[in-house]
């Protein structure tokens, strides 16, 4: 198979497995299964969907530097996208269906609530990288668009912090993300000093 039909291959089953989720919940909540508190189920959802296409995402490059294959690098795009649209989501069901977008009591989590705070400035991180994904915005930024995409891992680390701050008791899961983002940071600077592994990268 030639590398076109690979790497369409692969977007299409990125496309299916960032789409389930999504339907997956829509499904749920027509069939009247999201528990017995639907708006907070729907908004966890969401944000668990998020950091993991947020994650996988950032291990896009270190899997491929360290096995050469090549053809992962054009799903990093459509996967940060997938990840920008369910962090959109979960942002608007929060502003909209849990707060009914009232503007005074948002702005006034934003301010008094650390973890809100924390991910709210993470999704306005995101909004520029979303819209500078473009082949465009590669070509008129140059250098400066691999330093201005830099920025997702800080949004990522505020996304996790975000996570841990808002569970009550049960820590486990904002642990293994943040486990997960610090491992991929580690491998991305390896990577970055070892000449041989970058001449991997496009
Ligand atoms: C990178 C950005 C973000 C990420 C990765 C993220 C991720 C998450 C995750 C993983 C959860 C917990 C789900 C669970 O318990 O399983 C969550 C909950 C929540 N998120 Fe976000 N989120 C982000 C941004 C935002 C923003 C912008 C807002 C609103 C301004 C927001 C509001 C909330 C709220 C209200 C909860 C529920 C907290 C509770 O139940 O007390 N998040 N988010």
């Amino acid at each position: 198979m030639n590398k076109k039909r690979r790497v369409l291959l692969l977007k299409g089953l990125v496309w299916l497995l960032c789409l389930a989720p999504g339907v997956w919940l829509v499904w749920r909540g027509f069939t009247d299964r999201l528990g017995a508190n639907a708006i907070e189920e729907v908004l966890h959802r969401l944000g668990d969907t998020s950091l993991v296409i947020l994650l996988v995402t950032l291990s896009i490059t270190p899997i491929r530097r360290l096995t050469g294959w090549n053809d992962l690098a054009p799903l990093r795009r459509p996967l940060g996208l997938f990840a920008f649209f369910y962090l959109t989501t979960h942002f608007l069901w929060y502003a909209v269906v849990d707060e009914g977008l009232a503007f005074e009591f948002i702005v006034e989590d934003v301010i008094e609530r650390p973890y809100i705070l924390a991910g709210f400035t993470a999704w306005l991180m995101l909004i520029p990288l979303a819209i500078t994904s473009t082949k465009g915005w590669i070509r008129r930024l140059k250098k400066n668009w691999q330093k201005l995409h830099r920025l997702v891992y800080v949004a990522t680390g505020l996304g996790v912090l975000h996570f841990y701050w808002q569970v009550k008791a049960d820590t486990y899961w904002p642990l293994v993300a943040t486990t997960v983002l610090v491992a991929l940071m580690l491998l991305r600077i390896r990577q970055a000093r070892r000449p041989s592994q970058r001449s991997l990268a496009d």
